[in-house]
């Protein structure tokens, strides 16, 4: 019988920015202390992209994905870039990579779904590669949500960091097994961050004042709210995706969760009655990156040789929308 078609991880990537920020230099700037912020998330230090953007960031992490996977630009098929915190609208973030690495054979646009965004776009990827409409496609997960903070908030300026990460997918009999994809609009405003577009948005002359937007657009979040979302939904979806694959969490390696907070992790696995081990962390050295956070993870565990081929691994995202999901790939 003819092998079946789907998508394979050949090359993974990553690029985070040079300036690194402690918790006790954090807490020059607002009142906090190292003691609360890693006893309550497991961060110690994160990466403020000072100088770079997200474009910046997301063409170095695409070039490193697409040397380990041994393959030129012009091979790129199809270029997705995740992310909820891009400079410029448009040309999109994906639009500028290209430019950027010389992918000029490839179509790209930008996708979000905030902290779910790799994930999702990963997905879209598999879906292409499974349709047979393209070969080879770069999937990024680059943020900057630095940009979006208010550092005058404790209660988020602390939890988040900016970087990048990529994985290039090919087509190939092995690969990704299935996913789970959900979304829940109703219980979207535990998680907001407006659109800042002030200047061009207030100089239109037929925008009622209530109707304008705000001058100052920033992050805001429910965190107990985010919190307990992610600690009942993220481990019923690793569940959905393992039954839709007939795979027992015995196969599973490694669940490579969505870094926001250690004690989300921690609690997803007590649910799943799954070790604490087989759920790799590195919030502690990078926060929350958003949609960049699976793809850092995956190219540190590639870098340090922790994936043999055939290991199964479970990818999970959660994040604002609300949006969560998962993912099982054979490595
Ligand atoms: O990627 C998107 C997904 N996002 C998430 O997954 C975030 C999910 N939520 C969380 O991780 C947690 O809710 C937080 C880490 C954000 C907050 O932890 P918490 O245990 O829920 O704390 P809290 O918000 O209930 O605040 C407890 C106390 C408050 O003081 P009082 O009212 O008890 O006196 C806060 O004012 O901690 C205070 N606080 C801080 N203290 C020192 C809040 N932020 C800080 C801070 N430093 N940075």
């Amino acid at each position: 019988m003819a092998e079946q078609r789907t998508g394979r991880i050949t090359g993974t990537g990553s690029c985070v920015p040079d300036l690194c920020i402690t918790n006790e230099r954090l807490s020059e700037v607002v009142d906090t202390s190292d003691a609360w912020i890693y006893s309550r998330t497991g961060i110690h230090r994160r990466r403020i992209a000072a100088d770079e953007t997200v474009a910046d960031l997301a063409a170095e992490a695409a070039k490193s994905a697409m040397e380990k996977a041994k393959i030129l630009p012009e091979e790129i098929d199809l270029l997705l870039v995740a992310t909820c915190s891009g400079e410029m609208l448009f040309p999109g973030t994906a639009c500028q990579v290209q430019a950027r690495i010389g992918a000029v054979r490839a179509a790209a646009f930008d996708m979000n779904a905030a902290c779910s965004g790799f994930l999702f776009a990963l997905g879209t990827a598999w879906a292409y590669l499974k349709s047979g409409l393209y070969e080879k496609i770069l999937v990024i997960g680059a943020e900057k949500l630095s940009r979006l903070l208010d550092w005058g908030d404790r209660s988020t300026c602390v939890l988040f960091g900016d970087g990048a990460g990529a994985v290039v997918l090919e087509a190939d009999g092995k690969g990704i097994m299935g996913m789970v994809q959900h979304a829940d609009g109703n219980k979207g405003q535990v998680l907001t961050c407006p659109e800042g577009h002030e200047t061009a948005g207030s100089s239109n002359p037929f925008l009622r004042k209530t109707e304008r937007i705000p001058n100052i657009s920033s992050l805001e979040m429910e965190g107990q709210e985010v919190f307990k979302f992610a600690v009942k939904q993220v481990p019923r979806c690793i569940e959905e995706v393992l039954a839709q694959t007939g795979t027992a969490k015995e196969e599973i390696r490694y669940y490579i969760l969505h870094q926001a907070n250690s004690r989300i992790l921690s609690g997803a696995a007590k649910r799943l009655q799954e070790p604490e081990g087989k759920f790799p962390m590195n919030m502690e050295e990078y926060g929350n990156t958003s949609a960049a956070s699976i793809p850092l993870l995956l190219d540190e565990l590639n870098r340090e040789g922790k994936l043999q081929r055939g290991d199964k691994l479970v990818l999970s995202g959660f994040g604002a929308g609300l949006t969560w999901g998962a993912l099982l790939l054979e490595w």
